[in-house]
């Protein structure tokens, strides 16, 4: 009787592992635990053991009894799992939220900008990265071997052609098609054989403004200017002018804004002076309005350029130009 219990176990732990869906399962069941299934068929061989043998086997019978019910439970527990339902797919699971996008600083810094100046009667033009010479430098009033093109050092793909170091090249481009009035702002990135450090990245964005028309005059160019400083940092915000040079403007002159950070009284971040280099401006050379075909005479324009970079550090106060292109969730997730 112990040998058939034993047999009995071994059986029964074989079939319940076994049983690989719950139907297999249930006839496992009826076989060793249903009514007329075997352990009921040993029961009834208990009744034929001799009365001292009985508390032994009545023991051992109990024990195996237990051990297939709860191989029975298990695996039924086991094979009614979701993911068994669902062919390996646990739809319990929880669920992987989609993490939500947004917008890169730089990006938004733009759109900022071009909401500005489209506020002010600007449309938006854009032009090529990858440039020829003519566009790059010649048209833009460079002398061959001028040495204004060493702060425009970039890369060549070939000897005439070049990824642009300014947006300026897209003033060309654009009254090269346009009867004045031209009243435009070209954002684009750009390219130049900059030493990478905190503040120059060989890759960066500009801003380029140009308005040609009828009695345009450097008046114009500050009031927009002022407006500009103003918008972008409050009403103390304010702007100068210092000269400067660019082959494409003349006269040229640097602009800078007063230092949102100390308002004008020195800082760290000023280096003292209480004003924060912005860009170049200045009158569009008449060189380079007749080189497209515009009469310089009776037109006369101006033109800006600067670094969205360095406007979105200025806002946000990061101090390193390398987290913009860095892809560093760390850095992106606080804008
Ligand atoms: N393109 C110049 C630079 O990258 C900036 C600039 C200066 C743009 C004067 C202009 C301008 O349109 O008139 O350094």
């Amino acid at each position: 009787m112990l040998d058939q219990l034993k047999q009995l176990e071994s059986e029964g732990r074989e079939a319940f592992s076994q049983a690989t869906d719950t139907e297999a399962l249930e006839a496992v069941r009826v076989a060793f635990l249903g009514r007329n299934g075997r352990l009921r068929a040993l029961q009834e061989g208990l009744k034929a053991v001799p009365k001292e043998d009985k508390p032994a086997v009545g023991k051992e019978f109990n024990r195996v009894k237990q051990v297939l019910e709860r191989l029975y439970e298990e695996r039924e527990a086991s094979l009614s799992a979701p993911a068994a339902k669902t062919g390996g797919l646990d739809v319990t699971l929880p669920g992987r939220a989609p993490r939500l996008g947004k917008q890169h600083p730089l990006m938004s810094t733009l759109d900022d900008l071009l909401y500005i100046f489209l506020g002010l009667g600007f449309t938006v033009a854009e032009g090529p990265e990858v440039e020829n010479y003519y566009y790059g430098f010649q048209a833009l009033n460079y002398p061959e071997y001028h040495p204004a093109m060493d702060a425009q050092m970039t890369f060549y793909v070939d000897a005439g052609t070049l990824l642009r170091s300014q947006t300026s090249t897209v003033q060309i481009r654009v009254m090269e098609n346009t009867k004045p009035p031209v009243r435009i702002v070209v954002p684009g990135r750009c390219y130049r054989r900059d030493t990478v450090d905190a503040t120059h990245s060989h890759t960066f964005h500009q801003l380029e403004g140009l308005l040609v028309d009828e009695g345009i005059t450097f008046a114009d160019l500050r009031g927009t200017l002022e407006v500009l400083a103003r918008e972008l940092f409050g009403p103390d915000c304010h702007m100068r002018f210092r000269p400067d040079f660019f082959p494409f403007t003349e006269p040229s002159a640097e602009f800078a804004f007063s230092c949102v950070f100390c308002e004008g009284r020195g800082c760290r971040i000023c280096s003292g002076s209480g004003w924060l280099e912005i860009g170049g401006c200045g009158m569009v050379d008449p060189n380079v309005l007749e080189g497209v075909g515009i009469d310089s005479e009776r037109y006369t324009g101006w033109a800006f350029g600067f670094g969205i970079e360095r406007v979105a550090m200025l806002r946000h106060g990061i101090d390193d130009i390398r987290l913009f292109f860095s892809g560093d969730m760390r850095f992106l997730e606080q804008f």
